[in-house]
């Protein structure tokens, strides 16, 4: 019974790279997806770039470009990460492509004639110097309850407090800094709160679908409950009808019938996924609508983050129902990733780039298994630990799984000439292989990552100890007056730790799957990659052992956290940057700074740690990359220039709020000397350099 399951993963906004939380989502995804394919599943897995909304139309016009320039920009690096970490999307589409239009203006036309959609005329700020409404994030003003300034127009970053952004004192537009006037235009909104949407709804998220499974984690349906309210009798539904429209100037789908007005970019972005599915089929001469039919038997299951389940378990299955089209079977829902404890933050990411991990040379492997054991199937965050993840990588993957090839192969591939062979019964090892095996399949498409991998482990450390006891070492001594019997049970000791190591490679085939498809292909020669069946299927020949996974070197995190060491040109190396203008000058906000005290840091040998006065009441930590030129005392009390207005960067020793300008030779390799930028006298912190 082979099933057809239509997978994706959330869309992200086009506006930016990819960060470490989506490429956790993607290895999320991309190990179930691999684990269902081995069981012979059909499964169409597909992404897009999330291109629409006001965010990305205003960033294109600070850079002069249009969106579609923005949007491209990042498009064309996509490939790079997920090609990098192996993700296995079958397609890749954008929101901003014909097949969304159609899509989207479709669903909303079926909504409309079904009485899904209402239009109200709605009273909002309006920038009058811009020209057009502001979004809540992009006005600002005095916090009316602790009267913070500068707070945003939906809560206070300093008391907490929520409010909408008309309840603001002094309220500001951040593009024009004008003070917004209120101004009243029509809206389209989709009836959340009709009777029939939310019967459905109270349905839908407590449902179950393929073989009983629930829809939704128990803690996710606990959340919409208190959405919906719990649909006992006196308790209200508390659901409000969904703002859908924006009004021009919008980077969106135009609504039908309804000159300047857009759909919010929420609402085509989940149908992106249905648009790239449908670019898909019609690339591979797949019917589109036969895949998709309400009654068919697909499974459509989203991976997505937890910060955006209300989209998905309300919003979404109720425009896809209203408009007559399938809903989806499942929500996977998982948490966030933090980076040794600390959030990461949207505009300062987490300090790990995915791109650098792979441009310094990190195997994407590592990262796959370290995820893999770390994830669960709850709401739960993940921290990224530095030494739990080298712990884990050297310790369980090359120590425990690689470790059991490299000994085992030895001695097939000298005393054997790499032929396999088993004394006696080899049903209980199959039968083991069996058992495990089924478990850690049912964990992977549980999404129980964690538990799959603790299992696999497990039996790795079986087999080692089973090796170890038997002593091959022992039995392949005086090696020219062996009796027969002593070289066959040599070989049926390391063929079955091998047939064991097989196994332990088709299970690890969804996380590993480069290096297992190179122990099929390679070293037993019986294979591309691997399917779950693969497992029992006893091994009778292996290659020479070849080197298979390097370790983590320690430095290689440090690699990973640190920038590189100090930006700069000088004497020879690098010529001149490309010309700027002025206001690209202009966005470099450079100021003294006095540096008010000055430590190494423990484990760095390159890296200072500076507490720098910019003039702002407080003090700034700066890591800078100057331990080579200079003891700290010496630079106490000095005065330096800064970068002020880099975004903070989190490195594995804490947070590095801005960068110290120093000279150097452009080469790494030249030692020319570091040398850091001191103002004339008379210079105070804080004072802006132009
Ligand atoms: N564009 C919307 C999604 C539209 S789906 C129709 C969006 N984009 S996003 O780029 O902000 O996020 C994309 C995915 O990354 C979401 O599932 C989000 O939860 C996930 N993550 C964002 N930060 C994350 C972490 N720190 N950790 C793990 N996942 C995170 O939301
Ligand atoms: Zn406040």
């Amino acid at each position: 019974m082979s099933r057809t399951i239509f997978v994706t993963t959330a869309l992200p906004y086009a506006n930016g790279s990819f960060h470490i939380g989506h490429i956790m989502e993607y290895i999320q995804a991309d190990i179930w997806v691999r684990s269902m394919r081995m069981a012979g599943n059909t499964v169409h897995f597909v992404g897009a770039d999330d291109a629409h909304g006001a965010p990305i139309m205003l960033k294109a016009e600070a850079e002069g470009i249009t969106p579609q320039e923005l949007v491209a920009r990042y498009a064309a690096e996509r490939p790079k990460y997920l090609n990098g970490f192996h993700i296995c999307f079958d397609h890749w589409h954008s929101t901003d492509s014909p097949e969304n239009v159609e899509l989207s203006q479709s669903i909303y036309k079926s909504l409309k004639s079904a009485g899904f959609i209402e239009s109200r005329s709605v009273e909002q700020f309006y920038d009058p110097v811009k020209g057009m409404f502001l979004p809540d994030r992009y006005i600002k003003g005095e916090c009316p309850k602790c009267h913070a300034k500068d707070q945003y127009g939906d809560s206070c970053e300093s008391c907490g407090a929520v409010y909408t952004p008309t309840d603001l004192i002094e309220p500001y537009s951040t593009l024009t800094q004008a003070r917004p006037v209120l101004k009243s235009s029509e809206h389209f909104f989709f009836k959340l709160s009709d009777p029939r949407c939310v019967e459905f709804l109270q349905e839908w998220t407590t449902g179950t679908h393929a073989e009983g499974r629930k829809r939704l984690q128990n803690e996710v349906i606990a959340k919409t409950r208190e959405w919906l309210g719990t649909g006992e009798e006196g308790s209200e539904a508390k659901l409000n009808d969904w703002d859908i429209s924006r009004d021009a100037p919008y980077f969106g789908i135009e609504i039908p019938d309804a000159p300047g007005k857009y759909f919010y970019v929420w609402l085509d972005a989940p149908v992106g996924y249905l648009a790239s599915l449908k670019a898909y089929c019609k690339q591979k001469g797949m019917d589109f609508d036969a895949l998709l039919d309400p009654n068919g038997d697909t499974e459509q299951v989203h991976f997505i983050g937890k910060d955006i389940v209300y989209f998905h378990a309300l919003f979404w299955p109720a425009m896809l129902k209203f408009s007559g089209r399938k809903t989806p079977d499942a929500l996977h829902v998982h948490g966030f990733i933090t980076v040794s404890g600390e959030k990461m933050s949207k505009s300062r990411g987490t300090g790990i780039s995915p791109l650098r991990y792979l441009d310094i040379g990190m195997d994407p492997e590592w990262l796959r298994y370290y995820m893999a054991a770390k994830l669960n199937a709850h709401v739960e965050d993940v921290d990224f630990n530095p030494d739990d993840f080298i712990a884990r990588v050297n310790s369980d993957l090359v120590g425990k799984y690689v470790n059991i090839a490299s000994r085992a192969a030895n001695f097939i591939t000298r005393h054997f000439d790499g032929k396999l062979g088993y004394q006696g019964d080899t049903q209980a090892l199959q039968a083991d292989i069996q058992k495990v095996t089924d478990e850690v399949r049912a964990d992977f498409e549980a999404r129980e990552y964690g538990r799959a991998v603790r299992r696999i482990m497990a039996y790795a450390d079986t087999i080692n100890q089973a090796f170890d006891a038997a002593q091959p070492w022992v039995m392949a001594k005086g090696w020219a007056d062996a009796s027969d019997e002593q070289k066959a049970a040599l070989q049926d000791i390391c063929s079955r730790a091998l047939a064991g190591f097989k196994a332990l490679s088709v299970m690890l085939t969804p996380v590993l799957p480069a290096l297992t498809a190179r122990v099929a292909s390679e070293l037993f020669q019986d294979g591309e990659s691997y399917t779950w069946d693969d497992a029992v299927k006893l091994p009778v020949h292996i290659e020479k052992f070849k080197h298979l996974m390097q370790r983590v070197e320690p430095k290689m995190l440090d690699d990973l956290f640190e920038p590189p060491a100090v930006e700069a040109p000088t004497p020879g190396g690098e010529p001149i940057a490309d010309t700027i203008d002025i206001k690209d000058f202009a966005k470099l906000d450079l100021r003294i700074a006095k540096i008010v005290s000055c430590d190494e840091v423990e484990g760095s040998d390159k890296l200072l740690r500076l507490q720098l006065d910019v003039g702002e009441g407080r003090l700034r930590q700066v890591f800078s990359g100057i331990k080579s030129a200079y003891k700290p005392e010496d630079l106490v009390n000095k005065l330096t220039v800064v970068v002020a207005n880099l975004a903070p960067r989190k490195m594995r020793f804490g947070v590095s709020e801005g960068m110290v300008l120093a000279a150097s030779h452009a080469d790494e390799k030249v030692d020319a000397g570091i040398y850091i930028l001191e103002p004339w006298a008379g210079a105070q912190p804080g004072m802006r350099i132009s």
